[in-house]
């Protein structure tokens, strides 16, 4: 198995990123991220662990789970530095376009120069597919288990930026704006069937909120819920600030609904 080195890792990391402009807060917000979600998934992994040693089954590595916590988003600094913007739809895919970087260019070779070629497919696969709305069915259960230490790991920091950054930056509209966006129809159900929503059903900018909220529904492991709990983020989202009665009740209701969510895990 390669070695990791993190100490080394870091430092690469921050060599890469001192290359943009860190001035930018948009930069700035994607490499604190960066070091979140590996912490995240550093802690996800040792729950998995602990549970193999009653269990034997899930053969984790929680070096492999934190690196690839620190490479996941490798590819929004190349697409903020050439788009100015984090929306994919608007840009590229940044996942891909990161795997790319990784694996296409070698920038891999600077983080983890013993990597092996099996190791390499794997990393592949899950840096590519992290922001997938669904992982594809068919793939072994090493493969799965790290995309869904990964993809936890970044929901749930997903839920932090979505209360530590002002949402109008977030999502470029003025707050009065905020204030007054009702929920679709369409965003509600996803949430009455505790269901992510895919990218164009969001309409509205309070549907963006919804759609975020609703990312809760989606972690897989007891530990990610634990995590997402301590934080408290998700709370605070549901103390969304509307003027709109309707739009009030609605954030009522889905307070109510994620009281008791998840009932069986925790
Ligand atoms: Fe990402």
């Amino acid at each position: 198995m390669m070695n990791i080195n993190r100490r080394g890792i870091r430092e690469v990391f921050d060599e890469y990123v001192g290359g943009y402009n860190v001035s930018d807060p948009k930069i700035r917000l994607k490499k604190e991220h960066t070091y979140r979600v590996a912490d995240n998934a550093e802690r996800i992994a040792n729950s998995l662990i602990m549970k193999d040693e009653r269990e034997r089954d899930c053969p984790v590595d929680v070096d492999q789970a934190w690196v690839l916590g620190m490479l996941h988003d490798i590819g929004r600094f190349e697409q903020i530095k050439r788009y100015n913007t984090f929306i994919d739809s608007k840009s590229i895919d940044h996942a891909g376009f990161g795997a790319d970087i990784l694996f296409k260019d070698r920038l891999i070779e600077r983080f983890l120069p013993d990597i092996s070629k099996a190791e390499e497919e794997l990393f592949d696969f899950v840096i590519r597919n992290h922001s997938e709305y669904r992982l594809p069915e068919n793939i072994n259960d090493i493969y799965r288990t790290y995309c869904n230490i990964l993809r936890d790991a970044d929901k749930i920091d997903i839920f932090k930026v979505n209360c530590e950054v002002p949402l109008e930056d977030i999502y470029n509209v003025p707050i009065q704006e905020m204030r007054q966006s009702k929920v679709s129809e369409e965003v509600k159900e996803c949430f009455r069937e505790h269901k992510a929503v895919l990218r164009g059903v969001k309409k509205t900018p309070a549907d963006n909120i919804v759609g975020h909220i609703c990312l809760f529904f989606e972690l897989v492991y007891p530990e990610s819920y634990k995590i997402a709990k301590e934080q408290g983020f998700v709370n605070e989202m549901l103390d969304f600030e509307t003027d709109d009665p309707e739009t009030a009740a609605w954030f009522e209701y889905m307070k109510k609904e994620l009281e008791d969510f998840p009932q069986t895990v925790i």
